[in-house]
């Protein structure tokens, strides 16, 4: 049976918010969102409910977790069952210095053991899918027997889902944005993955900003996962229902987009919320069309005036 992860938007801090996937949901009713990343501590101690709410239309939907400590994570792991999350997802793809101190994220691909027992522990705490998003290397750590290791030690904690971002991390010396654009793609170590180990979904990720390059992997993998494109163009994900899931309901059209995005505005502006906070995801929907510079001017002007 294909992966009902064929097509996935990327985990991005300050961008896949509960609003975004609101209204990514509305053009795309298949693709499988991410949330942005949920350290432990913060979930541990913060405010819970702010952290993991979400609409129930945003389904499927993955919680991203960053963390190294099998039993918190664990604890975490539980929290998002209960939230109703469709996946907890461990990030060991970050590699910003703050993550790095706190021994999360990218530099974990060093510690292939650990990620394991911490992929164990969420497994055995909740029956939701535990998966890992990953580099295919770090630093010197790059060759393609490194990263086979880690996936064989990894899957042997109970991981049956790998997410790929195709490109190797550099710990020192480079921002996570260069860590996004440096080092070069290499998908193909993903496709070697798949070959290697086939009876774990793997899914790549990096740098895919078109259906036909998503049609391209999915010949040999199960899923691929778009980051930037779909932020910067979330109207691109309009095909996905129709091409990749066999939906035959005809996507909604930009302006009902819109439209359906109207009552939900109102809703959060009457508990409280601001639409800025809602409309800041929106500059890209007329992407590439005429017109498209005097939509992104009338978010900016007339919701700055809260005239929705
Ligand atoms: C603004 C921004 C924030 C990101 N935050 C996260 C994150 O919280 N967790 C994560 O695993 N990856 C994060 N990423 C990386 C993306 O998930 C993805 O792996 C990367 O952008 C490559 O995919 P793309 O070329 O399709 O954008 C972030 C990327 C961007 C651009």
């Amino acid at each position: 049976m294909p992966s009902l992860r064929r097509v996935s938007i990327a985990p991005m801090m300050g961008r896949t918010d509960r609003h975004f996937r609101y209204f990514l949901r509305l053009i795309s009713r298949h693709a499988w969102l991410y949330t942005e990343m949920v350290v432990v501590p913060a979930l541990l101690r913060g405010d819970r409910k702010r952290l993991l709410d979400f609409d129930p239309t945003e389904h499927p939907l993955a919680l991203q977790l960053g963390g190294s400590d099998p039993a918190t994570l664990a604890e975490c792991a539980r929290m998002a069952e209960q939230w109703g999350y469709d996946e907890i997802n461990l990030n060991i793809g970050c590699p910003s210095n703050r993550v790095t101190a706190g021994r999360f994220g990218a530099c974990l691909m060093a510690d292939p053991d650990l990620v394991a027992r911490c992929v164990e522990a969420m497994r055995r705490a909740v029956s939701t899918p535990i998966t890992v998003k990953h580099r295919i290397g770090i630093d010197d750590m790059d060759r393609y027997e490194d990263l086979s290791r880690f996936v064989r030690i990894v899957a042997s904690g109970g991981c049956e889902v790998f997410i790929i971002h195709a490109r190797k991390a550099w710990l020192q010396g480079i921002s996570p944005r260069k860590n996004r654009s440096v080092p070069p793609l290499r998908h193909e170590f993903s496709h070697a993955i798949k070959r290697d180990f086939p009876h774990v979904e793997i899914v790549t990720n990096g740098g895919i900003d078109n259906l036909d390059s998503v049609a391209m992997h999915l010949g040999t993998l199960d899923g691929v996962m778009i980051g930037r494109a779909a932020y910067e163009d979330p109207y691109l994900l309009a095909g996905v229902d129709q091409r990749f899931y066999g939906d035959t309901t005809p996507p909604l059209s930009r302006p009902e987009v819109w439209e359906r995005l109207i009552p939900y505005i109102e809703r959060q502006i009457a508990g409280g919320g601001i639409a800025s906070r809602i409309t800041r995801h929106l500059f890209g929907l007329y992407r590439g069309l005429p017109g498209a510079r005097a939509w992104r001017q009338r978010l900016s002007s007339e919701v700055g005036r809260r005239a929705i």
